[in-house]
């Protein structure tokens, strides 16, 4: 069922448009940008989502068809926006990708460099909590070559690589995975943090 009339990342917009759109309800719900201890939360759900994709942004055969993956994986970003804030780094959660096929890795890489695209927002509200591209929130800063130019790379060495049916069917797969992956970190960065604050 795959449409060969649409590039392949138009199709991947489309079917990640209702999950991208819950997202953002969810994040916005949160308003992660009206404290510090809510955006801690948003940024460890952040920090775990990233720190799951290493292995991804690391892969050597990913790295093939992406030369500068690795510089692209925001984990070390987000740690050290943990540690500005003195938030604890948190313990991993379970359920992480595992071994998924190239086409379902490009699926999940796919959400976290489209990711970068909302971050160009969310870092302007971030501002309003003294926080910026080199304190607290240097993983929503701009990619070291600007975030268009970054996701045009990517995107067009998505559309360009040749998949078969099965392949096309992976990478939807890993997108929509990977949007229902962060939903998860979200909501259990939001449940945990809460506990553990002081009523
Ligand atoms: C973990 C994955 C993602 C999260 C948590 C996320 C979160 C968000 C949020 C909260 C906004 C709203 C920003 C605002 O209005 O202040 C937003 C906007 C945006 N996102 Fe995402 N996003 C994700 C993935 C993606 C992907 C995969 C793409 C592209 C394919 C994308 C493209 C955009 C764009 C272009 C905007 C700007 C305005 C709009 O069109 O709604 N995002 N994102």
């Amino acid at each position: 069922m795959t449409d060969n009339s649409i590039r392949r990342s138009q199709r991947l917009n489309q079917i990640t448009h209702a999950p991208h759109e819950q997202l953002d309800e969810a994040v916005k719900a949160n308003a992660p940008f009206e404290t510090l201890a809510s955006y801690s939360r948003f940024l460890s759900a952040q920090y775990l989502f990233q720190e799951e994709l290493k292995t991804l942004y690391t892969h050597p055969q990913l790295i093939e068809l992406i030369a500068d993956l690795p510089d692209r994986c925001r984990a070390e970003q987000a740690k050290a926006d943990l540690l500005d804030l003195q938030a604890a780094i948190p313990d991993p959660v379970a359920g992480a990708v595992i071994g998924p096929s190239l086409a379902e890795a490009l699926g999940w890489l796919f959400v976290s460099e489209g990711s970068k695209l909302g971050a160009a927002f969310l870092i302007k509200r971030a501002v309003a909590l003294n926080l910026s591209e080199t304190f607290g929130a240097r993983h929503l800063g701009e990619p070291a070559g600007g975030r268009a130019e970054g996701w045009k790379r990517f995107i067009r060495i998505i559309d360009d690589l040749p998949f078969n049916a099965e392949q096309e069917r992976e990478i939807d797969r890993g997108a929509v995975a990977a949007f229902e992956r962060f939903n998860v970190l979200l909501q259990h960065a939001y449940a945990t943090a809460s506990e553990a604050e002081p009523a």
